[in-house]
């Protein structure tokens, strides 16, 4: 287990343990537009906010940019913060990243404790000290590797979610499931994304962010085994760059649609089970629905791949499967392989 990781049920209690546990001049809470109406109120009034200072930036993607980080840095400065200050992250992945990237870099670095209050960032984004912003039009192009003191995991707060942010966090519990072994895979297929029982899925949300945990502890810096982390991503962020110019899509929906293309990948190239293969496609496209695409935008799919960060000398790099949970990185394919993946994501099952 990574140390500071904690799966609650009383958001209340935890929260305030941990950040007595971090001792402090100031504290700020971070919060967007979303989560300060949302979150916010569920700990609002705890002992341990008296004098904090409140900070909230503009909700989405869009904001997770240089001058949203800019706004918080002098913000924490003009509150008279100093290397022995707080920063409290609460919220979804885009709150977590820049503000641990915040947080890193003011002062030359003060301590934070993550909140995460989405299913994406409570099972992926909040776990493992991957901080940063985008820039220059690519995702989370600059940032380090820093962790968080605390990461308070609390269901409490899925109550508010809507049901594609669900889903899109699901998509990587998914692909937690595949990447660790099959009874954890079939109890996420089996469970009922239509009416989800948040009961149920709070149980599976701590199986799951276990399955991270072992995996950054192993590798923190990504130099290997942690790369299984980025199962369906190659295809997925393609997917995702592609939307931005049509209509964008959640990440976790690009990253169930990766997670289609890169399973049939490691069906031809390292014999994943073709049946297993067919389950996983089965419940994605119940679930996630299609993204349209037509052979006209293959070669621009491809170009996307071509830019993937996790690409080294000029090879696309996948994450593929020889089954559950036995993981096979630094994969690469031909441009008529992936073209070939592609026919199978539009007309494959
Ligand atoms: N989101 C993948 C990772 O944390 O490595």
């Amino acid at each position: 287990m990574l140390d500071g990781v904690i799966i609650s049920q009383n958001i209340r209690k935890e929260l305030t343990a941990a950040i007595e546990g971090c001792p402090h001049d100031k504290l700020f809470v971070l919060t967007d537009t979303t989560t300060h109406e949302l979150c916010l109120p569920l700990i609002a009034n705890l002992p341990v906010f008296d004098g904090a200072h409140h900070i909230t930036i503009g909700a989405t993607d869009a904001h997770k940019t240089l001058d949203t980080l800019t706004a918080v840095w002098a913000l924490m400065g003009s509150y008279g913060g100093t290397r022995h200050s707080l920063l409290v992250n609460i919220g979804g992945g885009m709150v977590t990243d820049l503000g641990g990237f915040a947080a890193s870099t003011f002062k030359r670095g003060i301590k934070y404790i993550n909140v995460p209050t989405t299913l994406l960032s409570m099972v992926d984004a909040s776990v493992g000290g991957k901080t940063g912003i985008n820039f220059n039009g690519l995702k989370n192009e600059i940032g380090v590797f820093n962790s968080p003191e605390y990461v308070i995991i609390d269901t409490v707060f899925l109550k508010t979610l809507d049901d594609k942010n669900i889903r899109s966090g699901y998509a990587e519990m998914i692909k937690h499931g595949l990447i660790s072994n099959k009874s954890h895979l079939a109890e996420l297929l089996n469970f009922n994304l239509h009416e989800p029982d948040l009961q149920m899925l709070a149980q599976m949300v701590g199986r799951s962010v276990e399955v991270k945990e072992h995996i950054v502890e192993a590798d923190p810096f990504e130099q290997g085994i942690r790369k299984a982390l980025n199962l369906g991503h190659t295809v997925g962020h393609a997917f995702e760059s592609f939307a931005l110019t049509t209509q964008p899509v959640l990440h976790g929906y690009a990253v169930a649609w990766g997670l289609i293309c890169e399973l049939y990948l490691s069906c031809v190239k390292t014999g994943f089970p073709t049946d297993k293969m067919r389950q996983c496609v089965q419940f994605i496209k119940e679930y996630y629905g299609q993204m349209p695409i037509t052979c006209d935008d293959y070669p621009t799919l491809y170009e996307f791949m071509t830019h993937d960060k996790k690409n080294t000398s000029g090879t696309i790099n996948f994450t593929l499967l020889k089954s559950i949970g036995d993981i096979e990185i630094n994969q690469t394919a031909s441009r008529d392989e992936i073209y070939e993946m592609l026919d199978f994501y539009r007309e494959g099952l």
